[in-house]
Parts: structure tokens; C-alpha cells; sequence
């Protein structure tokens, strides 16, 4: 039976379907540490993982019979996916299982920044609120006007799609040209710079890379429109915190909605005093429907890999061929 360590307990259903294997389970609800990771991998053929965990050469280096790291999540950013490459250890990750409920949550933290409900929420909490008032609160319209879309894949698709119903005005901007969502939200294709001078809203939806670590900094919030509201719910290595606080708290830009931080879970304290930011604790893909549909695909990639099948999410198929 082959041995598989799995960093973090799992909805019912997704146990269930490891009785095939020997799982060993870290049992501690919380982010497991480095010495129960190395010591949990010894002699484990699979590991499944979550997107918290620091998957490098040490790791790999302490499970010599490794052949699979099965991440429950889309973002393998903390996994050596070069060092698991030259090992021939598959990679694979859940990215469908995620997509609607993480662009619901990007769409939340936008409506919520632009018309103000978490601060308003403070607001009554302390007492503060004595009546309705013209200029209570005010927040900026969404409807009708325009996002910007950085990163379009399966999420930003998603973001962009809900967005039709808002009658926005859609840019968006990514690798390569995404015809089918062109085709279907009408967005336009522009520069990056073109994006962030004419956007309303800008939701970044890229993996974290060295191409794109820091990829907001202050000349890119200097050359947003000082109305606009900022949101990502990709990683918070994708802009600069201190750069996003001095944006927010100067008004470079009027307000952001943030997922993800730098290093999770500490916030920068500057972002704690702000009232125009929406903080939120990576909750992305925190539905129960979505994180019962990533735990099973986990498995049955890790499974899939096990038993030499090809799994349906691989991060890196070269080690297939080779
Ligand atoms: C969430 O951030 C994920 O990458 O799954």
C-alpha cells in the first residue's frame, strides 16, 4: 500500500476515498511546522498539500520515494516546481474546483470597497451611526463603469463575466489574447498601462511569479485614476504592501479590497489603520461546496498519480514525457 502524508485534515469524503492507501494525517488544525512536515514525509509516495505549505528541495530531499505533491489549491507558488521537475515528482493542483466561488469573493470585496459596507458596519459597531444623512458614507458607483482585469484566466474570466451584468466597461490585460472572453463579455484587449489608466476597478488575477511579484508598485498605483478601487484575490506577493498603504492612505487611489497578503497571516499593520481597505483572511475558495470539490480532486490526483494514471490537473507534464 502506497504511503501518503497529507498536511492538513480533510472534509469526510476525501478521507474516504484514501482508504486505498495508508494516509498518515498531520491532526492539528492548523498550519503544520516545518520539523512535523519533514518528519511526515519520510517514506511517503504522495503528499498532499495545502497552499500554505513550504514545499523546497528539503522537503523533497527528506521523502526520497516521493513521486507525487498533490497541492489543494490553484497557487503552487510555495512548491519547488523546478526542484519537484528535475526529481520527476508530479505536481498537481484543484484550479476548476475553485474558479466561481473565488471570483464571487473578488466581486464581494469590490462592491464592498466601493460602496463602503464593511466600514459602515464598523460604523454602527461603535455607535456612530445617529441617522441617515445625504453625505453619510458615500461610496462610488459600480454599474456602468469600467474594470480592469489583470491575469485572464479561469478567474479573471469569471470576474469579467459577472461584471456584463453590471453593464461595465471591460479591459483587461494577460499573456496572451483571450478571444473567447472577448467574445463573450466583449472586453478589450489594452497594454497594462493602458488598463491601469483607464480602469474604474482593477482586479488582478495572476499566479504569483518572479514575473509578476511586485507588479503593483507605487508607479503602477501613481498611474491608476486616484478614484479607483484596487482588488486581489491572486497572492499578496503580487503588489507591494507598502507602496498599496502610502497609495491608500495619500489618496493615490481611493480604496482596495485585499484576499491575500504578503505573509500570511500577518497584515501589514499600516493596513489595520486604514478605513478604505477591505480586509479579508484568504478566503478566496472558502465555500463548503468548493472546499469539499478541491479536497476530492486532491485526491483523486494524487490518486490518479499513484496508480500511474494521468491526473487531470498537472502543473508540470514534462515529467510525464520524460
Ligand atoms: C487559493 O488561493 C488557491 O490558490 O487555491
Amino acid at each position: 500500500m502506497s504511503r501518503v502524508y497529507v498536511t492538513r485534515l480533510l472534509p469526510p469524503k476525501a478521507v474516504e476515498r484514501l482508504s486505498d492507501v495508508d494516509a498518515v494525517f498531520f491532526q492539528e488544525d492548523r498550519p503544520i511546522d516545518r520539523s512535523s512536515l519533514l518528519e511526515g514525509v519520510k517514506d511517503a509516495e504522495g503528499l498532499i498539500c495545502i497552499l500554505t505549505d513550504t514545499i523546497d528541495e528539503d522537503v523533497m530531499d527528506a521523502a526520497s520515494g516521493l513521486r507525487v505533491i498533490s497541492c489543494c489549491a490553484a497557487g503552487v507558488d510555495k512548491i519547488d516546481v523546478d526542484a519537484a521537475t528535475r526529481r520527476g515528482i508530479l505536481v498537481t493542483n484543484t484550479p476548476d474546483a475553485l474558479t466561481e466561488t473565488t471570483a464571487d469573493l473578488a466581486w464581494t470585496l469590490l462592491l464592498d470597497a466601493a460602496r463602503r459596507v464593511s466600514e459602515g458596519d464598523r460604523y454602527i459597531r461603535q455607535g456612530r451611526f445617529v441617522g441617515w444623512g445625504p453625505l453619510l458614507l458615500n461610496g462610488v458607483d459600480v454599474y456602468g463603469k469600467t474594470l480592469g482585469i489583470v491575469g485572464a484566466g479561469r478567474i479573471g474570466g469569471a470576474v469579467a463575466r459577472r461584471a456584463t451584468a453590471f453593464h461595465m466597461n471591460i479591459l483587461y490585460h494577460n499573456r496572451n489574447r483571450n478571444r473567447i472572453l472577448e467574445e463573450d463579455t466583449g472586453a478589450v484587449y489594452v497594454s497594462f498601462e493602458e488598463l491601469l489608466e483607464r480602469s474604474d476597478f482593477v482586479s488582478l488575477h495572476t499566479p504569483l511569479t518572479p514575473g509578476t511579484k511586485n507588479m503593483f508598485g507605487e508607479n503602477e498605483f501613481s498611474m491608476m485614476k486616484r478614484s479607483a478601487v484596487f482588488i486581489n484575490t491572486a497572492r499578496g506577493g503580487c503588489h507591494d504592501e507598502v507602496a498599496l498603504v502610502e497609495a491608500l492612505r495619500n489618496g493615490v487611489i481611493r480604496a482596495a479590497g485585499l484576499d491575500v497578503f504578503h505573509e500570511e497571516p500577518k497584515v501589514h499593520p499600516g493596513l489595520l489603520e486604514l478605513e478604505n481597505v477591505v480586509l479579508c483572511p484568504h478566503l478566496g475558495s472558502a465555500s463548503e461546496e468548493t472546499r469539499r470539490r478541491m479536497a476530492l480532486d486532491a485526491v483523486v490526483n494524487l490518486l490518479d498519480a499513484l496508480n500511474d494514471r494521468r491526473p487531470r490537473y498537472v502543473v508540470n507534464p514534462e515529467v510525464l514525457r520524460g
